[in-house]
């Protein structure tokens, strides 16, 4: 006779309808709208499966084979096999896999190579950094002396020129290259060239693009910088949490203590197993063909956007981003988010080059072809996209929302229920 279970162990999220119910919205938001946030992507089963294993219950600290408690013999393969699948997949020499985040990965790099007081030189909010590389309200900006550099006013493109000049005067501990909202790709031997000039040490935060250098769409900058960090969310499409990689051995066991006991204390056990599972599907030939969709469809985006009248910031992408200056439109990049919410197309606002300081006052708007692109959307697919949202900007701009947003709205239903997602909302 087969045991029964105790009681605890037969509950199940039907005893909490409130989570329940919330999660079956969420899966079903996620069917019926377009993904559009840049930073986000749609992980595969097998990455969710391993995200909700029983994995999850093992508390370790420490590596592989030295830990602080038993019984990580498991764990002990999954994050050696998430080690080894990443350093293959980008060609590093070092790899930690337990950052729990993008913030904590660089946070974990200035832990090793700064002190309090030193001066970075990173990428501006406005211009498309990230919080965790030196903005005010973030403990980076509280801890060093951060400066920044822009992109050019006119053509929105880093000015690596400008940048030498200002890293020569600054004389940066060190020069962060990378970002949230920079379209263009990245010429990282250049920005290695001026971290060298000035002494400094040399972080690419690849966060966004590390799909992109995944598929061999955009240049790696792991032969070139002392330290890379990037989330595994975004284009690498999988559990969410961080990785930093390394291109020297040396340096890289230099790093091992700035993430524990540096930084965090025990690992995400199921969240090591999840990432072992991405990296392998980003070793896979298909993810190459993935990577090249994501960017031609970013850029058909960006083509159709354009012949609808709206301006993208840098003129184009080479990458998953594309980013629109709605300033001639005279409305705020918040009333385009609300515009495009309307017909089930999911953006953000966002800061353009030289934008106000304040949100609400922003005028740009953020997209991203990652998640659309897995879900099966095409060049065809990125046309109707592309003219659906130059529709509901332009009416928005117009004052004639109402109009709009019925014909859209059943174009936007027609697209998502043409390309389900997973199998149990399908
Ligand atoms: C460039 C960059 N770095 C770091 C991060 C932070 O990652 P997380 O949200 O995992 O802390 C992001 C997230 O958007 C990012 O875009």
């Amino acid at each position: 006779m087969e045991k029964q279970l105790p009681p605890f162990f037969q509950r199940s999220l039907a005893d909490d309808p409130l989570t329940r119910d919330a999660l079956a919205d969420e899966a079903a938001r996620q069917q019926t709208q377009i993904e559009l946030i840049a930073s986000e992507n749609i992980a595969s089963p097998a990455v969710l499966a391993a995200l909700g294993h029983a994995m999850n219950n093992k508390t370790l600290e420490g590596y592989p084979g030295k830990r602080f408690h038993g019984g990580g013999q498991f764990v002990d393969v999954v994050e050696q096999a998430a080690i080894d699948r990443a350093k293959e997949l980008f060609g590093a020499a070092y790899v930690n896999v337990q950052p729990h985040s993008g913030t904590q990965a660089n946070q974990a790099v200035f832990f090793r190579l700064l002190q309090p007081g030193n001066s970075i030189l990173s990428l501006d909010l406005a211009s498309g950094g990230h919080l965790s590389h030196g903005a005010r309200p973030n403990l980076s900006g509280r801890w060093f002396d951060a400066h920044h550099y822009t992109v050019n006013r006119e053509t929105g493109l880093m000015n690596y020129d400008d940048i030498a000049r200002q890293a020569e005067e600054i004389k940066p501990k060190l020069l962060i290259a990378g970002g949230s909202a920079y379209p263009r790709e990245i010429d990282f031997p250049r920005m290695a060239e001026i971290a060298e000039s000035v002494g400094a040490h040399f972080l690419v935060d690849m966060a966004h693009i590390a799909g992109l250098v995944a598929a061999k769409v955009h240049p790696s900058p792991v032969p070139h910088a002392d330290f890379v960090t990037c989330t595994t969310t975004k284009t690498l499409r999988g559990p969410r949490g961080g990785l930093i990689l390394s291109r020297s051995e040396e340096l890289g066991k230099k790093l091992q203590s700035a993430i524990f006991p540096g930084v965090q204390g025990s690992l995400h056990s199921n969240v090591l197993a999840a990432k072992a599972v991405c990296l392998a599907e980003a070793l896979q030939p298909d993810f190459q063909v993935y990577g090249q969709r994501v960017r031609a469809n970013a850029r058909r985006l960006a083509e159709v956007l354009t012949a609808g009248g709206i301006r993208i910031v840098s003129g184009g992408t080479d990458t998953h981003i594309v980013l629109l200056d709605l300033s001639d439109k005279g409305i705020s990049g918040q009333d385009a988010e609300d515009a495009l919410a309307l017909a089930g197309i999911t953006s953000n606002k966002n800061p353009i080059p030289f934008d106000a300081a304040r949100p609400a006052d922003w005028v740009g708007l953020r997209l991203g072809t990652s998640a659309a692109t897995t879900r099966g959307f095409d060049l065809a697919e990125m046309t109707d996209v592309g003219n659906c949202i130059g529709g509901l900007i332009n009416a928005a701009s117009e004052n004639k929302l109402a109009d709009a947003v019925p014909h859209i709205k059943a174009k936007v239903a027609d697209l998502t229920s043409r390309f389900p997602i997973y199998p149990s909302v399908a």
